[in-house]
């Protein structure tokens, strides 16, 4: 050890640190590259990747929450996809009770034939089957047409509207 060097009065003493102390800090500094070059090359912990894996991660587990909805223009984007189309006639089985499997219409009135008492657009059609029609909204009088909001919900409500859109070409395409 040298011996204190003195400067105006002021002793200034030389003590090195000890090892140990020397080894932790270069540890931490060979530790921070690593992590360095590590956390932004090669591991999946970047931003982007860690949250779209938490997303897949989440969909598993509750189901894709995507809003399936009318396009900005107001159409029905499942039109002319057949693989919607076949899901909409099965599910059309639940309106078959008033309107017949086939959609020619029983308590409920046709939705084959030109006539839309509520309107023949993607978009008021939707609006009808979504919210259901009644009290005075009501135009036939042989009760109400339920709401399906909440029952089947948007995509397979859009569906049944592809499979009503192929079979009936008065169903006009936007608002
Ligand atoms: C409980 C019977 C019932 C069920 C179930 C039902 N509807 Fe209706 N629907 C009606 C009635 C009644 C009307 C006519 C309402 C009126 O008087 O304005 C109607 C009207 C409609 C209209 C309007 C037709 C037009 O000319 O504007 C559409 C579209 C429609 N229903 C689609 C559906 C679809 C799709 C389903 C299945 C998801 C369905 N309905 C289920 C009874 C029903």
């Amino acid at each position: 050890m040298k011996e204190p060097k003195e400067v105006d009065g002021i002793f200034q003493a030389d003590n090195p640190m000890p090892e140990w102390w020397k080894l932790v800090w270069l540890l931490t500094i060979i530790g921070s590259i690593a992590y360095a070059i590590y956390f932004h090359t090669a591991s999946s912990w970047g931003q982007d990747e860690a949250f779209k894996i938490e997303v897949a991660e989440h969909e598993k587990k509750f189901g894709s929450q995507k809003k399936i909805g009318l396009t900005a223009e107001g159409a029905n984007p499942f039109r002319d996809d057949e693989v919607a189309i076949a899901d909409g006639q099965k599910n059309f089985g639940i309106c078959g009770a008033c309107h017949n499997a086939d959609g020619k219409g029983l308590v409920g009135p046709s939705l084959m034939d030109d006539d839309w008492i509520h309107g023949s657009t993607d978009k008021e059609v939707y609006a009808v089957i979504m919210k259901g029609v009644s009290g005075e909204k009501l135009k036939l009088g042989k009760g109400a047409m339920p709401a399906h909001e909440k029952s089947l919900g948007s995509e397979k409500v859009l569906k049944i509207m592809a499979w009503l859109a192929k079979n009936n070409p008065s169903l006009k395409k936007g608002i």
